[in-house]
């Protein structure tokens, strides 16, 4: 224990269960400078829950799932914001803030699911889908937002789709999240067939074999995952959903099949609850660390931008969603 910093000793506590007191120095003196700068700068860091926990929860000002960062994004009081998360979440964050600066501390942090789609695409299935109303994942580059009806996430979509009051909904890009919407409602949903390169890899042998391993386990799946986990799942719901249900239930064993980091991050807050942890890393979410948030906070990058014609239809579609 005599690796930890005396200034920093009360962070620590917070993180002891998730960062191993050997790792900890290595992270005190950007954690510092990181505090010092947002002051300099007037700057809030917003992070996703799957930023590792010396990110979640040393340096963020806002953390939550998509859809609470874009509400959330809205409500800022400050002149810059750093995107802790990945790209397509820093050009939302610009969408609703078009007078702020919004710096991503990586540009290469993008994501499968919005690389699996282009807006020339988006105009195609409206050719062959005349008059059907296209829902968009957030997951999606502001040029694809730009060319949908209105914007989901997989807190809301099940809400979105329904507020359409549309017996068709083309719903894109990710097939998966798309299926396990069309299990819960009437609606036709035509699906793309973009997949998510972290939650396509579970499977229910996974689930099968945990329940095996760990008898009366919760299993908590992410619906980005393939309709026959979701369908073995306990539950099924957004980054922010499954860290509500721990904190409802606190199951005595809980598995969260997701991305590595949310275990880590919820475990902090949740220390009678055992966390049995098979997961997937996202690698673009893992090219954020505190290094580069340090860096973009001094030398003010990468600044994000977006084409004005592009931004004011992309929009929109996001400010329509968050009215839903
Ligand atoms: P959430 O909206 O549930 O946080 O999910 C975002 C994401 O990228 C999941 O892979
Ligand atoms: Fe994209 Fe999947 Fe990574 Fe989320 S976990 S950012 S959907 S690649």
């Amino acid at each position: 224990m005599s690796a930890v910093l005396p200034s920093s000793a009360s962070l620590y506590d917070r993180v002891r269960r998730v960062i191993p007191p050997i790792e900890w120095p290595l992270f005190v003196e950007d954690i510092d400078a990181i505090q010092e700068l947002k002051r300099q700068r007037n700057a809030v860091i917003l992070a996703h829950n799957y930023q590792t926990p010396e990110i979640f929860h040393c340096v963020a000002d806002i953390v939550g799932d998509s859809l609470a960062l874009a509400r959330k994004a809205m409500t800022v009081d400050a002149e810059i914001i750093v995107l802790a998360g990945v790209h397509f979440m820093a050009e939302t964050a610009k969408l609703l803030n078009p007078d702020k600066t919004v710096l991503i501390p990586d540009l290469g942090a993008g994501c499968s699911l919005a690389e699996s789609i282009t807006a020339e695409d988006v105009r195609l299935m409206r050719q062959r889908y005349p008059s059907v109303p296209v829902v968009t994942y957030v997951n999606t580059s502001a040029a694809v937002k730009a060319e949908s009806d209105i914007c989901c996430t997989s807190g809301n979509a099940l809400a979105v789709v329904k507020s359409l009051g549309a017996p068709r909904v083309i719903m894109l890009p990710d097939e998966y999240l798309a299926k396990n919407i069309a299990a819960q409602t009437k609606v036709e949903i035509i699906a793309w067939k973009g997949r998510c390169e972290v939650h396509e890899r579970f499977t229910a042998a996974d689930i099968r074999e945990l329940r095996e391993a760990h008898p009366g386990i919760s299993v908590l799946a992410h619906p980005e995952c393939p309709p026959e986990v979701v369908a073995e799942a306990d539950f099924a719901g957004s980054t922010a959903a499954m860290s509500d249900y721990v904190a409802r239930h606190r199951p005595a064993r809980v598995v969260l099949m997701t991305e590595c980091s949310m275990s880590d991050n919820v475990a902090v807050e949740h220390p009678e609850v055992d966390f049995v942890r098979p997961c997937n890393l996202c690698p673009h979410m893992k090219r954020i660390t505190l290094a580069n948030i340090r860096t973009a906070l001094e030398e003010n990058r990468h600044v994000v931008t977006i084409d004005p014609h592009v931004a004011e239809r992309a929009r929109w579609a996001v400010e329509r969603m968050l009215f839903v």
